[in-house]
């Protein structure tokens, strides 16, 4: 447990990264992160392109593992348990910790298809229409899909497909979401209903948000993680400058770099 100077309340980490770097074969694309995640908060990751945002993200659910040559060194945890411990299955580390991406991509199958796709793999065994409607609910799409929930999940609007695959995403009911910049191909108005998903949905599951527009991230997340990159050998390589409660990140960072980069004044 540690004390959460954002809200003055006791929060525990869920996930934990010590010393991780990443590499794709022999490039250090991340060097030395050492955060913290706290449980039933939002953290937002921010930074310029190419600073490893992504990469990091993905390794919280070892989806890295799917990229030939990726490779994690040092520790990260999830409940204090190593993730990449050779017991540990990747595919159940992937229900528990879900994703959402840039681009929304539903399976081309129905609207209930796509909610009920993971349940039945996982050989859920409660009732599915309870299922398909409490999650597009909690994603705030129930009401625009309930009459047509054999529909394909393609012939949503962009936003809708975004708030399908959240919905897709939280059937079967990991703890963390990740989502990498989930808003980016989206309007404003399906950006806004997005955002305020995310502060219900943090109740239920804690939240890691890769995100280009810093707006969005004082709007949404409790604590910001600020990236950069420095020139090394085979290219940029990016590290963690700091992690703070998101309103100081924005007004008072103790790093110069970051205060730059969060009012414009970087590179
Ligand atoms: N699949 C991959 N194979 C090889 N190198 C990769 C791969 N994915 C990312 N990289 C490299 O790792 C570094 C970090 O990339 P990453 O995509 O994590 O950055 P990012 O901060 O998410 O950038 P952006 O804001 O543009 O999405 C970059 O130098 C990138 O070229
Ligand atoms: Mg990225």
């Amino acid at each position: 447990m540690v004390y959460d100077s954002a809200t003055a309340v006791e929060t525990d980490t869920i996930i934990r990264t010590e010393n991780t770097s990443i590499y794709y074969g022999d490039f250090k694309a991340v060097s030395g992160v050492n955060l913290d995640i706290y449980r039933n908060k939002v953290t937002a990751f921010i930074g310029p392109s190419g600073c490893g945002k992504s990469t990091v993200l993905r390794c919280f659910n070892r989806t890295n593992d799917l990229i030939p040559g990726c490779r994690v060194e040092g520790r990260v945890t999830f409940h204090g348990e190593d993730l990449y411990s050779k017991d540990i299955d990747p595919v159940q580390v992937r229900r528990r910790i879900g994703m959402v991406f840039q681009k929304p991509n539903p399976f081309p199958k129905s609207v209930y298809d796509n909610i009920a796709y993971g349940a039945r793999i996982n050989r859920y065994p409660g009732n599915m229409d309870e299922l398909v409607e409490r999650s597009l609910r909690r994603a705030s799409l129930w009401d625009d899909v309930k009459d047509k929930l054999q529909a394909s999940g393609l012939s949503l609007s962009g936003g809708q497909q975004q708030r399908l695959c959240i919905a897709r995403a939280i059937a079967v009911e990991p703890e963390v979401v990740l989502m990498d910049e989930p808003c980016s191909a989206l309007d404003p108005i399906s950006t806004l209903k997005i955002e305020e998903l995310m502060n219900d949905l943090k109740q239920l599951y804690t939240i890691i948000i890769v995100t280009h527009n810093m707006q969005q991230a004082t709007r949404v997340a409790d604590y910001t993680a600020f990236y950069n990159a420095q020139e090394a050998k085979g290219g940029k390589m990016g590290y963690l400058v700091e992690v703070l409660p998101t309103d100081e990140l924005f007004n008072n960072p103790k790093e110069q770099s970051t205060k730059d980069y969060v009012t414009g004044r970087f590179g």
